[in-house]
């Protein structure tokens, strides 16, 4: 029987290059975004493995709840859980609307937390009997420094960082293995979702299948931590030895053309 990914925020971007990652690689997949349309051309896209299509707002407490539910419900099994869906707002904090800072906490922090919490239990079971069981979880560059002009963002990443590493090092030995994917500036729609009209896209900007492809090798692998490409790599390392001040003006310069 073929084991089963649950990726979030498939309906574009990273997510969706992940959703045909794990088709490509034997997995069926469950499917989880707002737009419901674009899961549905996935599903027909990806017509060599079976897709369960999942239209959920993840900004809405329960939304991890009725996932599990709908899942268990199904009798599907979940082997491996891509906790992808993420965005970020360009902007002060105090200018920024407060419903929506909170939506981004809801999405980027609670349900992916609620949707490890849910899913581990029978993730440990399955690890027995499956090498590849785990959860892969998308943080950021931003979760290495505080992040001016959009410290909430920022913020977030650092918690699924935090938190992620903090689950690799609980699980080990349970056959349950936690990657953290840390991309940095990738071609996707996240900057027209942030409304980051000032922020610089760095030359740097990978593309979206590099990076997720990256990421999947990287768990498959069984990696703690992965950065893709060697400018954010150095990035990340020299976010560790400056101070936090000039770390911090670094982030707001580029969220900023007005800095
Ligand atoms: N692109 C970058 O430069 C970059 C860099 C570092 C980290 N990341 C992270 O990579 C992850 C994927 O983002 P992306 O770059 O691929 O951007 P994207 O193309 O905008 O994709 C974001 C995905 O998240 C989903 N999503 C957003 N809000 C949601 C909600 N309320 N409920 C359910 N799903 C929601 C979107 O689906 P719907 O709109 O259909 O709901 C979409 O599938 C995010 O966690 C982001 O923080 C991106």
């Amino acid at each position: 029987m073929k084991p089963t990914a649950l990726i979030t925020g498939a309906s574009s971007g990273l997510g969706y290059e992940f959703a045909r990652l794990y088709a490509a690689n034997g997995y069926n997949l469950i499917v989880v975004a707002r737009n419901e349309q674009k899961l549905q051309q996935l599903k027909e896209e990806l017509s060599h493995v079976d897709v369960m299509v999942i239209p959920k707002d993840l900004s809405q407490p329960n939304a991890a709840q009725e996932i599990y539910q709908t899942v268990t419900d199904q009798q599907l099994h979940v082997h491996v859980l891509v906790n992808n869906a993420g965005f970020g707002l360009n902007g002060e904090f105090d200018k920024l609307a407060l419903a929506e800072q909170q939506d981004m906490i809801q999405v980027n922090i609670t349900a992916l937390t609620d949707l490890s919490y849910l899913f581990l239990p029978e993730m440990k079971k399955l690890a027995k009997d499956s090498s590849h069981t785990g959860i892969l979880n998308v943080a950021s560059t931003a979760a290495f420094q505080p992040g001016p002009g959009m410290s909430v963002y920022y913020a977030s990443k650092a918690y699924v960082l935090s938190f992620s590493e903090a689950l690799h090092g609980e699980l080990k030995g349970t056959g349950v293995h936690v990657t953290t994917l840390c991309p940095g500036a990738t071609e996707t729609n996240f900057f027209k979702a942030a409304r980051g009209e000032k922020m610089k896209l760095a030359s740097s900007a990978m593309s979206a299948s590099v990076v997720a492809k990256q990421g999947f090798e990287g768990f498959m692998k069984k990696q703690g931590v992965v950065i893709p490409g060697r400018f954010n790599s150095v990035g990340a390392v020299a976010a560790k030895f400056l101070p936090r001040s000039l770390a911090a003006s670094i982030a707001k310069n580029m969220n900023s053309a007005e800095s």
